[in-house]
């Protein structure tokens, strides 16, 4: 059984931008010979034999097997308590690694940001993924960990301090500063390839309860923010945040996987904060049209073509400088039931997409390969606050520069 694993912890991808992160990050958190047993894996030895003499360290153990070659996907996930993957996009490369480690009880996280591949995922290993024992957790970076675990921590705080869960919960991105990978790039536009192809994909995308279990995909959300208006309950101007199409999904199964603790009638949204009065209003509409300037046009039209040469190929991101100097901040709100507000701040150090997303996946990884008494008794098609919980909240805040506070 997964028990007697010869690593921890599989890094899958660590020749790619996020996967080296992670990588790199291991190495300086927890070395290589110590508590945590960890490897480097990827299609290319020769690639991932560079990125370890790049990082400083030729101990570090490197295994080699195909995202398409199930043989050796099967030989690879039997090596290691959890996979931690960042081989995107995932709706290309991802399906025959999740049904192995179905297969073989093997733990598993992403930085899947793909609903419609999630849906997927759900539907097709969720009663495995319970039988065999496995835990496959998606979403473990900046798309949705802040979101989730901020839900997660502001209700725990709703419960102690006024005795029940709030009725609403709005999570409002204040600032970050921070880049795109050429993967992430790619990512999104295969959501919109696929898309293009299938008109269902898009009720998928379009639906808030999409990840919900089949049988609890309704309630009281109606959908994602598509303008710019002011928000009383934040003192600010509000605008669509791009992550709200998976993050808000994300939190709502959640709330369905525990069994519905706030209510039925529970509400979650997101957005960005874009500051007060005219200005605000100004920069909420620039960054509007910004975002349907990103998400226009046919994924092989002339203008796709035009605007993908202004963004990173795969294999590249955000400098090292561009990492450190960046970070982010969330505001989050609890609305009771009687109209009163408690507030919450969530924020990380490094850039929300690769500095401080490897280090909650790399964390998140961890926690399921070093901390299974700790974390709940749980399997499936899982999400980080329904597999982690404070285990992973905690580890988070100790190690990977995160900070959930009370306002
Ligand atoms: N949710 C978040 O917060 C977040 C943040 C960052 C990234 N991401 C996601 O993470 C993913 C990776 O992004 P990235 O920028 O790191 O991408 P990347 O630099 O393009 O890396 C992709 C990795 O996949 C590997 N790969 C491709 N085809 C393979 C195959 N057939 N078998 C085995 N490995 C294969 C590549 O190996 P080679 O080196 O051999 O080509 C590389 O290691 C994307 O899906 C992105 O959306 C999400």
């Amino acid at each position: 059984m997964a028990e007697n694993r010869e690593f921890d912890v599989i890094i899958w991808g660590a020749s790619g931008f996020t996967g080296r992160l992670v990588a790199e990050y291991y190495l300086k958190q927890y070395g290589v010979t110590g508590e945590l047993r960890w490897a480097m894996a990827g299609r290319n030895e020769e690639k991932l034999k560079q990125v370890r003499a790049e990082l400083g360290n030729t101990e570090i153990p490197i295994l080699t097997a195909n995202s398409h070659d199930e043989a050796s996907l099967d030989v690879l996930v039997q090596k290691t308590k959890v996979i931690c993957t960042t081989v995107g996009p995932y709706a290309l490369y991802g399906n025959e690694l999740v049904a192995a480690c179905v297969k073989h009880s093997t733990d598993y996280v992403d930085l899947a940001g793909e609903t419609q591949w999630i849906r997927r995922m759900i539907d097709q290993h969720y009663d495995a993924a319970q039988a065999s024992g496995a835990r496959i957790v998606h979403c473990c970076g900046f798309d949705s960990i802040p979101s989730d675990l901020g839900v997660y921590f502001i209700q725990k705080h709703a419960m102690a301090e006024k005795g029940e869960y709030a009725q609403h919960v709005k999570m409002r991105l204040k600032s970050a500063k921070g880049g795109l990978s050429g993967g992430t790039y790619a990512s999104m536009n295969n959501v919109m390839a696929e898309a293009a192809e299938d008109k269902e994909i898009y009720k998928i995308l379009f639906n808030p309860y999409s990840l919900n279990p089949r049988d609890a995909m309704g309630g009281s959300d109606k959908g994602d923010l598509k303008s710019v208006q002011f928000d009383a309950d934040a003192d600010n101007v509000i605008m669509p945040f791009i992550m709200a199409a998976i993050n808000t999904r994300v939190v709502r199964r959640s709330h369905a996987l525990e069994g519905f603790p706030y209510g039925e009638d529970f509400m979650y949204d997101e957005a960005m904060m874009t500051g007060k009065g005219i200005a605000g209003r100004l920069k909420g509409f620039v960054g509007l049209a910004g975002l349907a300037a990103m998400m226009a046009g046919k994924p092989d039209g002339f203008y796709k073509r035009t605007v993908n040469r202004f963004f990173p190929e795969q294999g590249e991101g955000p400098s090292k400088e561009e990492r450190e100097a960046g970070f982010w901040k969330f505001l989050v709100v609890a609305k009771m039931r009687d109209g009163s507000l408690i507030k919450a701040r969530v924020s990380g150090d490094r850039d929300p997409g690769y500095g401080s997303t490897s280090k909650m996946l790399g964390e998140s990884a961890a926690c399921l390969a070093l901390d299974k008494a700790k974390t709940p008794e749980t399997s499936g098609v899982l999400t980080p606050s329904t597999a982690m919980g404070d285990v992973l909240l905690e580890r988070l805040q100790a190690n990977a520069g995160l900070k959930f506070e009370m306002a």
